[in-house]
C-alpha cells in the first residue's frame, strides 16, 4: 500500500511516498530546504517558512507523486506531521493535507513530529526490538524516551531550556561561523583537541533528570579561547572540540544511565543532531558489545523529512484502522500525555 507523507514543521518542505505491506521501502521523497532563506538572519523566521511552504508544497507534491510512478488515487492513506513546530507552517501542511484527503476521500493520519524523528531509525532498521530508549535531538527538541510499544511512550527527560541543536546554531551564529550551525562545527572540531578546555556538565538542583544546554552555550560564547574567533586558530578549533566533546559526553552519560535504569533491547538516537560525526563515533563505540542494540538514524533521515512522517503513519494506520482524526492531544509535551496514551476513535 502506498502512503503519502507530508511534513512542514520548520524550515523544509517535504513530501514523500512510501510503499508498505508487499515491500517496506521508500518510492520518491523531496525536501525543499529553506535554510539559503534563512541563513542571512541566523536563524528560522517564521514568517518566511510559512510563506515559503506555501509557495512549494502543492508542486513538491505533484513532483513526488509523479517521480512514484502513480497518481492521487493510488494512495491508501495521507500522513501529516501535526507537531510541534512553528504554528504558520504547521498549518500549511495541515490545510493542504486536509484539503487533498477530503477532496479524494482518503485518511488522514496526524502524525507527532519527534515521534516520527524515533520511527525514521525504523526505515532502515526494521529489526528493531521494544522497550526501546530513543533520544531525539534536534535543533527543536533533546528528549529521552523509553517506548514499551510503538504507541506506549514515556518522556524519561527533556530539556528545560535550550535544544541541543539550537546552542550549536547559536553558539556557530555568535562566532559568524554560518546557519545552520551543527554541520559547521561537525567540520571545524576535526581539526581540534577535545580535551584542551573542560565544560561543566549541567545538573539539576531538584535531582531531576531532565536537560539543560543554555549554560553550556554561554560558556562556549564567552570562552577566552573565542576571543578572536579565528576559524582557522588552533585555539579557536579546540573550543569547538572541548564544547562538542562535552555536549556529546553530556548526551552519552544521560542515555547510559536511562538504559541502566530500564533495560530495554534497543536504544534509539535520531533527529537532526544525530547526524553528528563524533556523536555517531561516541555512541557506536559506547554501545559496543553490549547487550543493548543502538540503532543510529540514517543519516538522510536525521534531519528532517517526510518519509518518517509516512513511516509512522503507516504504523498508526496499521494499528489504528478507523484513525481518521484531528487529535490536540498530539501537541502536549507533558510526561503525564505520553503515559499510555493511544489514538482516539475516529470521527
Ligand atoms: O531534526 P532537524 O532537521 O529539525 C528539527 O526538528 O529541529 O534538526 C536541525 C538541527 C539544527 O540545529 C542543525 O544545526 C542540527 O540539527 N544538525 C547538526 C548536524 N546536522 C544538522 N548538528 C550537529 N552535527 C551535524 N552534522
Ligand atoms: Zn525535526
Amino acid at each position: 500500500m502506498y502512503i503519502l507523507g507530508i511534513e512542514s514543521s520548520c524550515d523544509e518542505t517535504a513530501v514523500a511516498v512510501i510503499e508498505r505491506e508487499e515491500h517496506d521501502r521508500v518510492i520518491a521523497e523531496k525536501i525543499k530546504s529553506q535554510i539559503p532563506l534563512h541563513a542571512k538572519y541566523g536563524g528560522v523566521v517564521p514568517e518566511i517558512a510559512s510563506r515559503n511552504h506555501y509557495e512549494v508544497i502543492d508542486y513538491l507534491t505533484a513532483a513526488v507523486l509523479k517521480e512514484a510512478g502513480i497518481t492521487i488515487d493510488d494512495i491508501r492513506a495521507i500522513a501529516l506531521t501535526l507537531g510541534p513546530g512553528l504554528m504558520g507552517s504547521l498549518l500549511v501542511g495541515l490545510s493542504f493535507a486536509k484539503g487533498l484527503a477530503f477532496a479524494n476521500n482518503l485518511p488522514l493520519v496526524a502524525v507527532d513530529h519527534v515521534l516520527a524523528h524515533i520511527e525514521s531509525a525504523f526505515i532502515d532498521h526494521p529489526g528493531i526490538q521494544y522497550p526501546l530508549v530513543a533520544l531525539v535531538v534536534s535543533g527543536g527538541h533533546t528528549t529521552l524516551f523509553y517506548q514499551k510499544s510503538k504507541f506506549q511512550t514515556e518522556v524519561i527527560a527533556k530539556t528545560r531550556d535550550d535544544a541541543v541543536g539550537e546552542i550549536l546554531d547559536k553558539v556557530a551564529k555568535f562566532y559568524g561561523l554560518g546557519y545552520p550551525g551543527g554541520p559547521i562545527l561537525d567540520k571545524l572540531y576535526k581539526g581540534g583537541d577535545p580535551h584542551r578546555y573542560s565544560f561543566t556538565i549541567p545538573k539539576m538542583s531538584d535531582g531531576s533528570d531532565d536537560f539543560s544546554f543554555s549554560g553550556y552555550k554561554t560558556a562556549a560564547i564567552r570562552h577566552p579561547a573565542g576571543k578572536d574567533a579565528d576559524p582557522g586558530g588552533q585555539d579557536f578549533k579546540d573550543l569547538i572540540a572541548s564544547f562538542l566533546n562535552s555536549v556529546v559526553d553530556y548526551l552519552l552519560t544521560r542515555t547510559q544511565s536511562a538504559v541502566e535504569n530500564t533495560k530495554p533491547r534497543s536504544v534509539i538516537v535520531a533527529g537532526g543532531v544525530s547526524s553528528n560525526s563524533l556523536l555517531r563515533e561516541k555512541f557506536t563505540q559506547a554501545f559496543t558489545g553490549s547487550t543493548t542494540n543502538l540503532y543510529l538514524s540514517s543519516p538522510r533521515y536525521c534531519t528532517d523529512n517526510a518519509a518518517m512522517t509516512a513511516w509512522l503513519g503507516y504504523e498508526k494506520y496499521r494499528s489504528f484502522p478507523n484513525i481518521n482524526y484531528f487529535d490536540r492531544y498530539l501537541n502536549s509535551y507533558s510526561r503525564a500525555s505520553f503515559r499510555d496514551r493511544g489514538p482516539k476513535p475516529g470521527r
